[in-house]
């Protein structure tokens, strides 16, 4: 009995990593892709203003120091630690509160300002620095001064990894996702309050190791690498949140039942009743959405980008041997997706320390006909 339960459970797993590995692309370079930028050090995500300025995240995987987050100037192609080098100099003396320990995305929210996401923890895979390490700092870009610091210190675990921000503007609430800790955080952003929801739900769990140009990830000890929440997206309307972790396999909740457990203990434990699946993605370094709600899905092991229509319904919308596990994308004004081709699965975190990051790094963009969502970003 026991033997047959077992060979079962074998037969399973083993169909369910052949079928979850994706292969590795190596097929013709598709002509519709631009090249944006030429960089020397890995960038994991990018953002553009109305007006052109472009601000970009140094993913510092390839074993390069230097500042995270600098504002790059195109005519000249260099960048400039922003919002200055005070705030990008964080060593182990450095106030936790007022300096970027380690920032795992930026982004231009729906209200102008640039939002820094910082983990709080000097290291992948090091413990967060507690209360103050992990925390939002908005960047006023007619000022350039941070106008505002939501510390997350309240909802953070040592173990989290502080991964991403959307917001809801009608309730004025954001969404952050903890990829270390599996859950999403509420933040009441009139008040600064937060609350764990969705906390080691399925939906917010890995079932499976992240894998990227067709192999398993593994941290430096040896073990696989789970990714948890980490990607996700608010629909144009404010209705639905879309999120999943790094390994694939969107769920999406509406909105009013999130804002709704913030304030209610009761509803924040039954949550998981509320959601449902929305797409089997694959195995993902980032998103982005449309105005139209269309989601792009950036498949780190076939090196494509998928698009899930509204209906939820999955199409290719591009696949060139170029797009190394792209991290987080952006859609501009000009109706453009940026795709920063980031060799993340190359880089010294998932590697025990040596980094096979082949320089140079490249940010590349592809037409979409339609522009960004009003509520992620101006
Ligand atoms: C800046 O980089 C772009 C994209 O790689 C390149 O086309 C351009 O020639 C560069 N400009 C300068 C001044 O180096
Ligand atoms: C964290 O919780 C403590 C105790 O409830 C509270 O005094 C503090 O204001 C909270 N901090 C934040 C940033 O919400
Ligand atoms: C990683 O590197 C360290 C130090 O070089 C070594 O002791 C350790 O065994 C390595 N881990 C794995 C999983 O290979
Ligand atoms: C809190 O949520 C529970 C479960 O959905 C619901 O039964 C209850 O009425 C809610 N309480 C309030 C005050 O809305
Ligand atoms: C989902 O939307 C796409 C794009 O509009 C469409 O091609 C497809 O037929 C739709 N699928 C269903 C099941 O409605």
């Amino acid at each position: 009995m026991f033997s047959t339960v077992s060979q079962t459970a074998i037969l399973l797993l083993a169909f369910t990593i052949s079928h979850c590995t994706a292969q590795s692309f190596h097929g013709a370079e598709d002509p519709r892709i631009r090249t944006a930028l030429t960089l020397e050090h890995p960038v994991n995500g990018v953002s553009t203003t109305p007006g052109g300025r472009l601000f970009i995240l140094y993913a510092r995987i390839d074993g390069s120091k230097g500042p995270q987050v600098a504002e790059y100037d195109r005519t000249t192609n260099t960048s400039t630690p922003y919002p200055n080098a005070e705030w990008n100099s964080y060593t182990a003396t450095s106030d936790p509160a007022t300096h970027l320990i380690r920032t795992n995305s930026q982004r231009i929210g729906p209200d102008g300002h640039l939002w820094l996401v910082d983990t709080g923890s000097p290291a992948f895979g090091a413990p967060v620095i507690l209360p103050n390490g992990p925390k939002l700092v908005v960047i006023n870009l007619a000022t350039n001064k941070v106008s505002h610091i939501y510390s997350l210190g309240n909802a953070t675990l040592s173990t989290s990894l502080i991964d991403d921000v959307r917001f809801n503007p009608a309730s004025n609430m954001a969404y952050v996702t903890d990829a270390g800790a599996p859950a999403i955080i509420l933040l009441n952003l009139a008040t600064g309050d937060t609350r764990r929801v969705l906390v080691e739900d399925p939906s917010t769990s890995a079932y499976m190791p992240i894998s990227a140009e067709g192999k398993l990830v593994h941290t430096s000890a040896g073990a696989f690498e789970r990714i948890y929440a980490d990607q996700h997206e608010v629909s144009p309307d404010g209705k639905w949140y879309y999120y999943q972790p790094s390994n694939g396999g969107l769920s999406r909740i509406q909105t009013k039942y999130l804002d709704q457990a913030f304030h209610n203990a009761t509803l924040a434990q039954e949550l998981g009743q509320y959601r449902q699946p929305y797409a089997h993605t694959p195995s993902t370094g980032g998103t982005a959405i449309d105005a139209h709600g269309n989601i792009y899905v950036s498949d780190t092991d076939s090196q494509r980008i998928v698009r899930v229509w509204p209906n939820g319904t999955m199409t290719l919308l591009v696949q060139d041997p170029r797009l190394l596990w792209v991290d987080a994308m952006w859609v501009d004004t000009q109706q453009k997706l940026w795709m920063p081709a980031a060799q993340l699965n190359r880089g010294t975190p998932f590697n025990n320390g040596t980094s096979y990051v082949v320089p140079p790094l490249h940010v590349f963009t592809i037409e979409l006909g339609i522009g960004p969502s009003p509520v992620d970003h101006a």
